[in-house]
């Protein structure tokens, strides 16, 4: 496992995250995704709407809007109880979480200063609504997506004649003023989420709670993450939200010192926000179930989690140090449909107009099917090294040779196998691989080829 600061290095150097506002000294807990990084995230944010959307009959999809009326935020109780105790040093002015300092601490961890008294803080990001401030409307930044599904319940539930049970999801942008970030873009103050409300018949929620975390855990392991780095801890009842009946985390082991700590929470939140915003709307928002003629207000399963925690897990879990001929070698063992670029295709000979020329088009004519870069500019053995770091899976070799017998080398990122395959054919069979192989080298993914393309 590397540590934080070989992954804040990397991310930095090749692309992937850099701080926000960097060149005006950045701003605590705000990240700008570079050209790789974008490519991650949607990578991450596509393969969870194809899970828990597209692939299931029983889950829609929405997108609602980040600002809400405020009264949402009094219903749903996150104006009164999305507090954090905070104690401030009278001496070097830092502010800290009450709750994580050690009990009975009243000296500053840093400076030894005197703290105060905690007092209660409101981490929702309060806003104006209006051109003019004064007649303006207060509100918030959402800090969680999941109360634009519970208004939107019944315009879903009856749109779509959707009967229980049944899901919405959303995934879109929350704000914490969280009064401590840090660990890179493990706790930021703007972040994406991911998050299913899933209503049931009460009665029937624990089971389907159990159901969610089972197919959430399968998620992560479906892409890759390694298992001993994974585990499941049910909250203590001391530590559940305000609305939760019961509440498991599945944890991913970080680098020290922040070890063990939440990826993804999975919530069984009752009907504790549908009669909330029943009574604070005025809207009756039950449900009528037609077996027993009764209406009812359902339960709600949340499995909820944040794309740039997700990003970190698989950057940190994919990082691989290695040697290979005696030199390290860096290489981001991304799964297939995470990796930002699937192909990169590098002319042996940059100086070269017609090797050059060749590789261009093999790169044009990839571009469509796959996310394909071309690159030429440093020396071939640099770029591979290149590639190995950011992830990309396989790598297409043009030389000298292939002028004369129409082949390239496709070389594979996790084996380093090569193989000579028909220019003609290229475009086929790198799509056969990325769709097939998974995480597997050329040699196992049980593709067609034959024994005499492989490259000693
Ligand atoms: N709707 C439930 C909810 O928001 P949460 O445990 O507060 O629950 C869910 O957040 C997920 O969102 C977390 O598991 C984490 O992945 C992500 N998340 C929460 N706060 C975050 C922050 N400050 N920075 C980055 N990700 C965060």
């Amino acid at each position: 496992m590397p540590d934080m600061e070989t992954i804040v290095s990397l991310a930095k150097r090749r692309g992937f995250i850099f701080p926000s506002s960097e060149i005006y000294g950045g701003l605590g807990g705000f990240w700008d995704y570079g050209p790789l990084g974008v490519e991650l995230k949607n990578n991450i944010k596509a393969a969870w709407w194809k899970a828990v959307v597209q692939e299931r009959d029983d889950v829609v999809g929405i997108d609602a809007a980040i600002l809400m009326n405020p009264a949402v935020w009094q219903s749903s109780g996150h104006a009164d109880s999305f507090v954090e105790p905070l104690v401030d040093c009278l001496s070097c002015k830092k502010r800290f979480r009450a709750d994580k300092l050690a009990p009975g601490q009243t000296t500053c961890p840093e400076c030894g200063g005197e703290l105060t008294a905690p007092r209660w803080f409101n981490t929702m990001f309060r806003t104006f609504v209006g051109p003019v401030e004064d007649d303006a409307i207060h509100t918030w930044l959402r800090p969680e997506t999941a109360q634009g599904i519970f208004v939107n319940f019944q315009n879903v539930q009856t749109t779509m004649r959707k009967k229980l049970p049944f899901g919405i999801a959303q995934i879109g942008k929350a704000f914490r003023n969280e009064i401590v970030t840090g660990n890179f873009i493990f706790r930021d103050r703007e972040f994406e989420q991911m998050e299913v409300e899933y209503f049931v018949k009460p009665g029937t929620d624990e089971e389907w709670y159990h159901r969610w975390i089972e197919e959430r855990w399968n998620w992560w392991l479906g892409l890759g993450l390694r298992p001993e780095n994974l585990r499941i801890r049910p909250h203590e009842k001391e530590e559940l939200a305000h609305y939760a009946r019961a509440c498991v985390d599945i944890e991913y082991r970080f680098p020290e010192p922040l070890g063990w700590a939440e990826l993804e929470g999975i919530a069984n939140r009752q009907d504790y926000d549908l009669a909330h915003h029943t009574a604070g709307s005025g809207k009756d928002l039950s449900y009528f179930d037609e077996e027993t003629k009764e209406h009812i207000t359902p339960y709600v399963i949340e499995p909820s989690s944040g794309v740039d925690r997700a990003a970190l897990v698989f950057l940190l879990d994919a990082y691989h140090e290695e040697q290979v001929r005696g030199e390290k070698r860096v290489v981001l063992r991304l799964h297939k449909d995470l990796a930002p670029i699937k192909v990169a295709v590098l002319p042996l000979l940059r100086n070269r107009p017609e090797v050059v020329a060749v590789a261009r088009q093999i790169a044009a004519r990839l571009k469509p099917h796959l996310n394909a870069m071309y690159d030429d500019t440093a020396s071939i053995g640099r770029l591979y090294r290149r590639q190995d770091e950011i992830g990309t899976l396989y790598c297409v070799t043009v030389d000298v040779q292939s002028l004369d017998d129409q082949q390239v080398t496709i070389r594979d990122r996790d084996s380093m196998e090569q193989i000579r395959v028909p220019i003609a054919e290229v475009v086929d069979v790198l799509r056969g691989y990325v769709r097939e192989s998974g995480n597997r080298g050329i040699r196992e993914s049980g593709l067609p080829m034959s024994p005499d393309s492989l490259v000693p």
